[in-house]
């Protein structure tokens, strides 16, 4: 109790605590481990006030401002040119999506399924071997939350992987021969430009509201599932304000309106996070199993003892709620309780050594073991069509 009175107090004292695990105040619970992102100018307070409570205290980035320089390095000749293996801005990314969208008509197409707040155009990408008839599906969104880079990355690899294995790996071939695979590389691309171009760590969209002059909202609180009855926030300024109604943010009511549209052909539902390493899946808005648990555990935990066959890298799995904090209005739920059975939240590398500023050399490495794992989850949905 004393422990979360003093860090509420420590967030509330300085507004500009930025909390990267958990992601706000509230969720801080008893006996868990806290990443802060803490200003230079106020880190000796912090600092004392921890030690003071006897809290333990160690530090993961001595100098943000140069370990997200260092994040960045090794940059390309050409900064405009798109790499697999670098963040790209949004402005590679769109060019990107325009050239791999026409680069194979027979494997992949695009449609634009809404703009965001700011006026920039969504566009989903479909990826399977055409057909005449309808297919089942999967759908598989990156960057819901503007600083977790490490997600977009691995949207844009699997989409390359997936054109490139095409004919030659029989799970992919298999997969894309009977079903489509729907991928949103960036969710939330208002917030995500912004991180390359203002505030690196922000989290949310970036609407505005006549009644607050905080900006956006969180969203992976937005949606109508339990919206804003736990571990969400209904103030503006927090970066897990849940927004000022289920799905006010545009960029959320596009994708519902989307999945609700393709409802009966999507199979699996499937949302890139970072970072922790954890593969996690309904419920977050209640302690309650969802109906499906024990075969949703199974699966998880043969995707995450996939993943760890390529380099060793441990996850863990289980309902949101239990595994991490309660926290309502996410996706993962809401596509689960529209009828998506095979719903997934991943949270990739790292477990906090350099949170979201993973850097760009472990781009390749965290992206083929989420492979393993995506294509576990999808192997298995396929066998139950
Ligand atoms: N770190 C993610 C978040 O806070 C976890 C999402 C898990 N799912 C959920 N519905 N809360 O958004
Ligand atoms: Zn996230």
């Amino acid at each position: 109790m004393k422990i979360l009175l003093l860090l509420g107090f420590v967030a509330v004292a300085l507004a500009e605590v930025d909390f990267w695990s958990p992601e706000s105040a509230d969720l801080v619970t008893i006996d868990i481990d806290v990443d802060l992102h803490v200003p230079a100018a106020h880190t000796d307070m912090v600092y004392t006030i921890l030690q003071q409570s006897g809290m333990e205290t160690g530090v993961l980035i001595e100098d943000l401002q140069a370990q997200m320089e260092e994040q960045l390095d090794n940059r390309t000749p050409d900064p405009r040119v798109h790499s697999y293996t670098k963040y790209n801005s949004w402005d590679k990314i769109q060019a990107w999506i325009s050239s791999i969208s026409s680069s194979n008509p027979d494997l992949i197409s695009r449609q634009v399924i809404g703009n965001t707040y700011e006026g920039r155009p969504m566009n989903v990408l479909k990826i399977g071997k055409k057909s005449s008839s309808t297919k089942p599906s999967i759908f598989m969104d990156c960057g819901i939350h503007a600083r977790e880079w490490i997600s977009t990355a691995f949207c844009q690899w699997f989409v390359k992987e997936a054109l490139s294995t095409y004919g030659s790996d029989s799970e992919m071939t298999g997969l894309l021969n009977q079903m489509d695979v729907y991928v949103l590389p960036v969710f939330n691309i208002d917030g995500y430009d912004f991180t390359h171009n203002s505030n690196r760590m922000w989290r949310k969209t970036r609407s505005r509201m006549s009644s607050s002059s905080c900006i956006g909202a969180d969203p992976n609180r937005n949606w109508n599932a339990g919206w804003c009855t736990t571990g969400a926030s209904s103030n503006p300024c927090s970066d897990t304000f849940c927004g000022s109604s289920p799905e006010s943010e545009i960029e959320v009511k596009n994708v519902a309106d989307f999945i609700r549209r393709n409802k009966s052909s999507i199979k699996a539902y499937l949302t890139i996070h970072s970072y922790s390493q954890l593969l996690l899946f309904p419920y977050s808005y209640t302690f309650e199993l969802a109906e499906h648990h024990s075969e949703l555990m199974t699966v998880a935990e043969g995707a995450s003892k996939a993943l760890r066959s390529l380099h060793g890298t441990q996850y863990t799995s289980g309902p949101g709620a239990a595994t991490i904090y309660p926290a309502a209005g996410g996706s993962d739920d809401w596509a689960y309780d529209l009828g998506v059975k095979y719903s997934y939240t991943f949270e990739l590398r790292d477990t906090g050594r350099y949170g979201f500023l993973l850097p760009e050399s472990q781009i390749k490495p965290t992206c083929e073991e989420t492979m393993l794992a995506v294509k576990y989850i999808t192997s298995h949905v396929q066998k139950n069509l």
